[in-house]
């Protein structure tokens, strides 16, 4: 599906008409004529209309559909955002619409919150992965392209902008983790990340030989088994131009499929796995928000872009690797690859930036997946600012974040007997000793988070703002973040 395109207008000519409403009383000026004014105070009652979040009455004459939406009282933006989603599926036969926003003293946003909340839940909700189908009657798929608001305040659009960038770069993020392994290889997808230059990003991809000079060894341990060969991107945005350093650092897992290796996983749901580069598609997708937003923040971003399968080539559980770090790292089992890639992309992050702040975003555990099921993602930090912050950008977005610890009783049991660290713990706690891990490539006096969003990255019973699959969980997380830095 194209994306919409949404305007700030006086009047509209479309023939769908939505109006928000907080109680059952609705004022729509000259939006619509009196007869239909009627016939919508009748529809009020006898649907009986509340305007309570999410709900909806409507009359249609068969040339004129008008839907009143329920906003309930003092909406939030994010509440908004999901009638948006829930709006969209009601309207989206149509080709274009226009939707009322009457002048209510009582709400906290103002008009051209309220727009770009709606649209971005639109964008959001009206998501669709339909690229492989050739069979779907053209019929099938959804119309709408074009929607006017119609504000009764002073209004100009301005936030239409910002909104449309933030869903362009979230639907980005889905395509790219909907995408099949066959697909979306680490050189396929370095060369998808490398087209963002257009946009002012600097990208640069680091293959395999470079990767090796680099020392990534830990990395390339995790690419060895398969054919395709592992890619390191390397994405700065510098929307502070008179300032040289970062003001924060991101790291993605970009495990474009994981088998698990020679630890193998079972058959059962081993396709989802092809989503197990989501944290790097999510970090790219921050950055590309961030440039089309022309956000006055310098961030850079890592991602470690890798094949985990097994093969004659492939690493044994047993192994010994050394990190870029120096450390040394037993692999007991192949299948806690995430964590090797990115160690050393953490590690190199630090060393050719000079990063002070880093967040990290990973589909790393299925512990931290059993924890908090499909509603949290885990948040692990050094430092409680950050992480408190973090935490408050999962609330206004609805990507919500539950702090896990990460500390020393739990560290010492990632200790080898043969080498410096081993790549897991016992079964317990297996999502924390994963953060554990992570931590030892970590520089003293460098703020860090890490998001463990296994669970979360997917949905499989869809929602207002994310139909079933891919979710590109924590773009509006980072994207609220760097606006807070900026
Ligand atoms: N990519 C998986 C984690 C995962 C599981 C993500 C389910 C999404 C849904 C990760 O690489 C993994 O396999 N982790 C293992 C680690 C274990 C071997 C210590 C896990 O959590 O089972
Ligand atoms: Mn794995
Ligand atoms: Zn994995």
């Amino acid at each position: 599906m194209s994306e919409l395109t949404f305007s700030i207008q006086n009047k509209s000519s479309a023939d769908t008409k939505v109006i928000l409403a907080s109680g059952s009383a609705f004022n729509a000026g000259k939006f619509i004529n009196t007869d239909e004014t009627t016939a919508l105070k009748n529809a009020v009652r006898k649907q009986k209309f509340d305007g309570k979040a999410g709900s909806f009455a409507e009359i249609n004459n068969g040339k004129t559909r008008i839907i009143l939406a329920g906003t309930g009282s003092k909406p939030s933006a994010l509440d908004l955002q999901i009638l948006g989603g829930k709006l969209y599926k009601k309207i989206s036969a149509a080709e274009n619409a226009a939707i009322y926003l009457p002048a209510d003293k009582k709400n906290s946003l103002s008009a051209d919150e309220t727009a770009a909340a709606l649209a971005l839940g639109m964008e959001l909700g009206g998501y669709r992965f339909d690229k492989y189908f050739t069979k779907k009657p053209a019929d099938s798929f959804p119309k709408l392209e074009k929607v006017d608001f119609v504000s009764e305040t002073r209004a100009d659009g301005s936030l239409l902008a910002d909104a449309g960038a933030l869903a362009n770069a979230v639907r980005y993020a889905r395509d790219l983790c909907n995408e099949p392994a066959n697909n979306l290889t680490p050189e396929i997808y370095a060369a998808d990340i490398e087209r963002l230059d257009y946009l002012g990003i600097d990208v640069t991809v680091l293959n395999e030989d470079k990767i090796h000079d680099l020392g990534m060894d830990m990395l390339l341990s995790v690419a060895k088994g398969s054919v395709n060969a592992p890619r390191v991107a390397v994405l700065q945005w510098k929307g502070r131009k008179d300032q040289k350093e970062f003001d924060i650092g991101l790291v993605g897992k970009g495990v474009t499929f994981d088998s698990g290796g020679i630890s193998l996983k079972p058959a059962a749901n081993m396709g989802d796995m092809k989503g197990d580069m989501t944290g790097s598609a999510v970090v790219v997708a921050a950055i590309k928000a961030a440039a089309l937003q022309k956000l006055p923040v310098n961030v850079v971003g890592v991602v470690g872009l890798v094949e985990n399968m097994p093969s004659g080539s492939a690493t044994r559980p047993g192994d010994i690797v050394r990190s870029m770090s120096g450390q040394t790292v037993e692999v007991v089992n192949t299948d806690a690859e995430g964590r090797l890639v990115l160690g050393d992309c953490l590690w190199y992050i630090q060393e050719k930036f000079g990063v002070k702040t880093i967040v990290d975003i990973a589909t790393l555990t299925g512990s931290t997946m059993m924890t908090f099921g499909f509603e949290y993602a885990g948040l692990f930090a050094n430092d409680d600012k950050l992480a408190a912050r973090l935490i408050e950008c999962g609330e206004i977005t609805g990507e919500k974040l539950w702090r896990l610890p990460v500390n020393a009783d739990y560290d010492k049991l990632i200790d080898s007997d043969v080498a410096d660290i081993k790549n897991t713990g016992p079964r317990l706690a297996g999502g924390i000793t994963a953060a554990c891990f992570l931590q030892r490539f970590i520089k003293n006096g460098v703020k860090w988070a890490h998001l463990d969003i296994a669970g979360v990255d997917k949905d499989d019973k869809g929602h207002p703002l994310t139909p079933k699959g891919a979710t590109a969980f924590g773009v509006r997380v980072l994207d609220t973040l760097l606006k807070k830095l900026a």
